[in-house]
């Protein structure tokens, strides 16, 4: 299908992606890259900073003029320094303002399980419980929010990704936290689509793809029904390669017809999404 006039990758960006070291946001950095104007400036964060380090290149061969900052971020250490600064020392070292943009977007990709290997009700550890949602839900809002004061400018194109899953509105047996998680970030970015009309969200949940969580998924998961059902998605040959599933969100936002703050699978009838939009404006 045909990108919308307005199309976000045709545009000079700032682009923020958590977890950009492998998986789907590594997918995320390297189409991205290959996607919006070589002007554009990528902030790829993670704990690793040498997979990061990695993907920089692998874009550079390919993306030689872009500029790409990796930044060694924690999104469980709820530190207020770290978040206060995160942004102004990228700026600073590449010596740059949020005016130089004509847009920013941010990709939430960074997750994890939680525990996968309990049922809910044995989630009795206080460390592992506060943990997943340190990571999972309030560092992603805390950046969230760092990123929002740095792109204050409304005028200008605003987007923000979830990264999301078809756990958020389906309850999965050993996925409590995940699911809780996920859950929480849906309805957080729905809140703030509504709060904020001039910022383009979206929750998208990519599918199963193969990573080190599908394969985490498939191994360590303590339901038996929950684990066959993951292992025969991968025996089947049924899980989707992360590309893939990345270019289908690249069409979604090229198009720009979601209802912002909505929910969108890769399996979703992308068209049908669009009709919706359109019968409800
Ligand atoms: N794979 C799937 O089938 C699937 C399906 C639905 C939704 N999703 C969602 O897609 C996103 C990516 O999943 P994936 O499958 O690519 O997972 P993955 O292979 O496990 O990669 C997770 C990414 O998150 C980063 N990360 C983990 N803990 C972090 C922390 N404390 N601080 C900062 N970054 C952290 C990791 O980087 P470092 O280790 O370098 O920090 C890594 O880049 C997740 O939100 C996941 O829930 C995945």
């Amino acid at each position: 299908m045909a990108a919308a006039a307005n199309d976000m990758f045709s545009r000079k960006a700032c682009v923020v992606i958590t977890g950009a070291s492998r998986g789907l946001g590594k997918s995320v950095a390297k189409i991205f890259a290959s996607k919006f104007p070589s002007t554009s400036l990528f902030i790829l964060l993670s704990r690793n900073v040498s997979n990061l380090d990695v993907v920089k290149s692998e874009i550079l061969e390919n993306n030689p003029n872009l500029t790409i900052a990796v930044k060694k971020f924690d999104q469980g250490n709820l530190d207020q320094t770290i978040y206060d600064t995160l942004f102004d020392s990228v700026f600073k070292e590449y010596n740059v303002t949020a005016d130089d943009f004509e847009q920013s977007v941010i990709v939430h990709n960074a997750g994890t399980l939680g525990d996968n290997t309990k049922y809910a009700s044995d989630l009795s550890d206080v460390q592992t419980v506060q943990a997943n949602f340190d990571m999972n839900v309030s560092g992603m809002i805390l950046l969230n929010s760092q990123f929002l004061k740095k792109f204050s400018n409304s005028s200008k194109g605003r987007s923000v990704v979830h990264i999301s899953s078809l756990v958020a509105i389906q309850p999965v047996p050993s996925f409590s936290l995940y699911c809780t998680g996920k859950a929480a970030r849906d309805m957080f970015f729905r809140v703030m689509a509504v709060e904020n009309p001039s910022i383009r969200v979206l929750n998208y949940a990519p599918g199963p793809c193969e990573t080190d969580m599908q394969r985490a998924c498939r191994e360590d998961t303590l339901d038996r029904t929950t684990r066959d059902m993951f292992q025969a998605m991968h025996t089947e040959g049924n899980t989707l390669d992360c590309d893939t599933s990345i270019n289908k969100l690249v069409e979604l936002l090229q198009q720009d017809q979601y209802d912002s703050g909505a929910h969108i699978d890769f399996f979703d009838d992308i068209g049908g999404h669009i009709a919706k939009a359109k019968l409800d404006s």
